[in-house]
């Protein structure tokens, strides 16, 4: 299989079209931004990690029961996956306060919640990916009741899986980012990646981030939390 017409580019991914009008090609890249691109660079190395990455749990997810987009890695930053139509909403999982949530409710970072929470996104850059719930959500048609309920229960149930797994890597699964997307006949698929770019990861012991915030926060060692992140998945 290989890439026709480029479809789309996003910040870190390309997406091309394949002969198959069902299937796609998604090409990781190196380019970082962060606050809705006002910050760029790269990060060398991230589009390979980031693939290898998010295909490895996907798969890992698909055997859980969780349907997702993931069809055959090709190449080290190269990835066929089902085609979808997104459905524009950032839907954001939190185990432990973080980031936006600790900054919008006055709070330090680090509280483990009882119960994990969910928050929607409008998935739109020109407004800045506004909160939205699920009433507003529906107002503007962005997703169907049917839809919004399935969406938040597959994210609960990878959010369980993700957090297991993670914790046999000695890694805490503290938030993440997560689009979904429909296939032709209505189906709803996880879509998009599960990275470091859309994780945040602390090491349970030490407490080290190991994601993207080494990046927004110009913490340094970004490559490295990457590449330890990769290793720690890898390592048998
Ligand atoms: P936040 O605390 O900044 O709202 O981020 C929550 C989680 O979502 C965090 O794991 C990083 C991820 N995320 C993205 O993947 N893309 C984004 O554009 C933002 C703002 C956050």
């Amino acid at each position: 299989m290989e890439k026709k017409t480029q479809l789309y580019e996003g910040k870190a991914k390309k997406v091309f079209a394949t002969e198959d009008p069902a299937l796609v090609i998604i090409s990781y890249k190196d380019d970082a931004t962060a606050f809705n691109g006002l910050k760029k660079g790269t990060i060398a190395g991230k589009g390979v990690i980031n693939n290898k990455m998010s295909n490895m749990l996907m798969q890992m997810l698909e055997k859980h029961g969780v349907a997702t987009h993931f069809v055959e890695e090709l190449n080290d930053r190269d990835t066929v996956v089902k085609k979808v139509s997104i459905v524009p909403l950032e839907v954001i999982i939190r185990n432990i306060s973080a980031g936006s949530f600790a900054k919008r409710y006055g709070v330090e970072e680090g509280i483990v919640f009882a119960e994990p929470t969910i928050e929607f996104s409008y998935k739109n850059d020109d407004l800045g990916d506004p909160l939205i719930n699920s009433y507003h959500a529906l107002a503007l048609s962005l997703a169907t009741k049917e839809e919004i309920e399935t969406i938040k229960n597959m994210a609960f149930t990878i959010n369980s899986v993700l957090k297991e797994y993670f914790a046999k890597l000695n890694v805490t699964l503290v938030d993440f980012k997560l689009e979904f997307g429909r296939l032709a006949d209505g189906t709803i698929v996880l879509a998009d990646e599960i990275s470091p770019d859309t994780c945040r990861f602390w090491d349970s012991t030490t407490g080290e981030k190991l994601d993207k915030d080494r990046f927004r926060r110009d913490l340094g060692g970004v490559e490295d939390a990457y590449q330890e992140m990769m290793r720690r998945l890898t390592a048998e």
